[in-house]
């Protein structure tokens, strides 16, 4: 089903997608930003919760600078010093973020239309054209994203793009999780799970040292299932770096695996991560401070938590890191599936 969905600043008409499959989950998405909107799924009573934070109309996406259900890119999370190497040619990007890029540095890609290239009951798919020089990064790009709702309950994401040139691609999804509904509060109480026996360590502006710290024995040991909150308080100078979670953490396995998972006890709304990436950013919206979201709602400090599938911060200048450069004529694919059951 396709609805309006508002009109940006500049004129442009956003629409909403609307997906339902057969066990009664809906999604929607819209083209403003190629954004994820809604996630309404059946509790354990039966009553629908919407768990994705996110605005009423476009001009909320457009207002925004959280990134609620935000695809971002090129580069996702931080690029040190705002700037990189390739092929012996120095590229410059714009510092937003203590003189480090963060999730592009500018004309961020959650505040385009992009074009619905394909739409079908069950799976929309959203374009844009990347320009060589865009944000500072090489090569023309057309890059796609696909949202398909399956019957399996899986909200699955494809980024997909062939550049004309070398360049990085670090694509994500920075959508705000709370299983309780977006409406609810905290999600400290509820529980997550990271199949990963490490993390980048990084500095003061989160960008990685380069090493990879143990989880073992500290607050970063998410392996087993444990409340969010239980010990984000704690003095563990990653922690304290981070206000709270929001770092990398080195998945365990490769290819498509599980790789994290999530639950409300309240709800028995349980969400499972898959990916083919080899990081994941667990950001617990710490810098969530009063933003206006959808039905009224007010979003606070921690209300939301993001599973953002990456290759690992900053790892163009870490030659051990995996990613993110893609060469010329070669394809640049991956896919993550946030994966919805209900528990009694
Ligand atoms: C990512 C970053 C955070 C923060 C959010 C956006 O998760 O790692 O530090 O910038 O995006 O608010």
């Amino acid at each position: 089903m396709i609805s309006e969905f508002g009109i940006t600043s500049k004129g442009e008409k956003a629409k909403l997608y609307s997906m339902k499959n057969g066990n009664g989950m809906e999604a929607a998405v819209t083209d403003y930003g190629a954004s994820l909107v809604k996630v309404l799924i059946p509790d354990k009573d039966k009553k629908i919760q919407d768990v994705v934070l996110g605005y009423d109309s476009a001009i909320g996406y457009e207002k925004g600078d959280v990134y609620l259900g935000a695809s971002v890119g090129r580069v996702a999370n931080r690029i040190g010093g705002a700037s990189f190497e390739l092929d012996g040619k120095i590229f410059e990007l714009t510092a937003n973020d203590n003189g480090n890029s963060l999730h592009g540095g500018r004309e961020f890609y959650n505040k385009r239309m992009w074009e619905v290239t394909g739409a079908e009951d069950n799976s929309v798919t959203f374009t844009i054209h990347s320009p060589d020089g865009d944000q500072g990064y090489p090569g023309n790009a057309e890059i796609s994203i696909t949202y398909e709702l399956t019957e399996d309950n899986e909200i699955k994401i494809q980024y997909h793009s062939v550049p004309d040139k070398d360049t990085l691609f670090n694509l994500t999804n920075h959508s705000y999780f709370n299983l309780s509904g977006h409406a609810s509060g905290s999600v400290l109480e509820q529980e997550v799970m990271i199949a990963a026996d490490a993390f980048t360590k990084a500095d003061e502006e989160s960008i990685p040292t380069g090493e990879l710290v143990s989880v073992e024995g500290t607050p970063m040991d998410f392996r087993d299932y444990k409340a969010i909150g239980k010990e984000i308080e704690s003095s563990y100078e990653a922690l304290v770096f981070g206000q709270g979670y929001d770092h990398n953490w080195v998945l365990n396995g490769s290819g498509m695996r599980t790789v994290a998972g999530m639950r409300s006890k309240e709800t028995g709304i349980v969400m499972q991560v898959d990916t083919d990436l080899p990081g994941l950013q667990f950001y617990t919206g710490n810098f969530l401070v009063s933003e206006a979201g959808k039905e009224g709602a007010e979003y606070k400090k921690r209300h939301g938590a993001c599973f953002e599938t990456q290759y690992f911060p900053d790892a163009v200048h870490k030659e051990h890191f995996e990613g993110p450069q893609v060469k010329a004529g070669e394809a640049y694919s991956t896919t993550t599936v946030y994966r919805f059951s209900v528990e009694n």
